[in-house]
């Protein structure tokens, strides 16, 4: 399972001062060198934290992958055909959120779904869906044309007893085994840790992750170098 960090909360730190540091593109360059297997943005309409520069920069200097999650929003799909990121995860965007809430509701709006995908395609970029763990929702990503699924994780993370939580695992497990039926490539994310990820990792089928919160929290009080150091050491058992 590849890792890749989502750099957002750098952002924000940054724009609380609207200073120049914490710089999210040298951070992002230290995750790298740490071993990261790829830099998330969301560069959201409102730009409350990813601004349009940071995603340019990224773009001319990280070495691994850029992961870009986007809206549907007209604008946000133009600058992705131009910046051209390895990956555009397909997320809803409510201006409200603390964070993003739920699923992408692909079955409900497939038309536009699938227009977003093929706009991008266009310009070489494969999709991702954002979804929650539903069958539905994932038969509608393919039929959209998408290439990859990331799975919701925030109702496994988010469990209230272990039982529950080995509910969402098992839930998870059966979504993953569906879209890879399907053809999908699989990615998951949201509201994962150094504490769940060890019921997490033993998922089959996922070929990535991507982690914000739990391991830029981490970063601050050990640095970015450990904090990816343990989260692998997490993913593989070891801890
Ligand atoms: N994946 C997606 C699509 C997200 O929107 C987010 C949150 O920005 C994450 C993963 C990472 O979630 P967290 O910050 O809870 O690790």
């Amino acid at each position: 399972m590849r890792l890749c960090i989502n750099i957002d909360h750098v952002a924000t730190l940054r724009n609380a001062r609207e200073e120049r540091e914490p710089d999210p593109v040298a951070f992002a360059l230290r995750a790298e060198h740490a071993g990261v297997d790829g830099i998330v943005v969301h560069l959201r309409e409102d730009r409350r934290h990813i601004k349009d520069r940071d995603v340019r920069l990224l773009r001319e200097t990280i070495k691994t992958k850029l992961d870009l999650e986007m809206s549907l929003n007209e604008e946000i799909v133009e600058i992705a055909r131009e910046v051209r990121p390895e990956l555009a995860t397909i997320v809803p965007e409510r201006r409200q959120e603390l964070t993003t809430e739920g699923g992408l509701d692909v079955a409900g709006q497939g038309d536009v779904v699938a227009r977003a995908t093929e706009r991008l395609h266009e310009k070489g970029v494969a999709v991702s869906l954002f979804v929650e763990p539903d069958e539905r929702q994932i038969d509608a990503s393919k039929a959209c044309g998408a290439d990859f699924v990331e799975i919701h994780t925030g109702a496994f993370a988010n469990a209230p007893t272990d039982k529950a939580r080995r509910e969402e695992f098992d839930r998870a497990q059966r979504a993953v085994r569906r879209a890879r039926e399907l053809g999908l490539g699989v990615n998951a994310g949201h509201g994962l840790d150094y504490v769940n990820m060890k019921l997490f990792r033993e998922i089959e089928g996922v070929e990535e992750v991507s982690l914000g919160h739990a391991m830029i929290a981490r970063a601050v009080v050990v640095g970015v170098e450990n904090a990816v150091r343990e989260m692998f050491a997490v993913m593989r058992g070891e801890r």
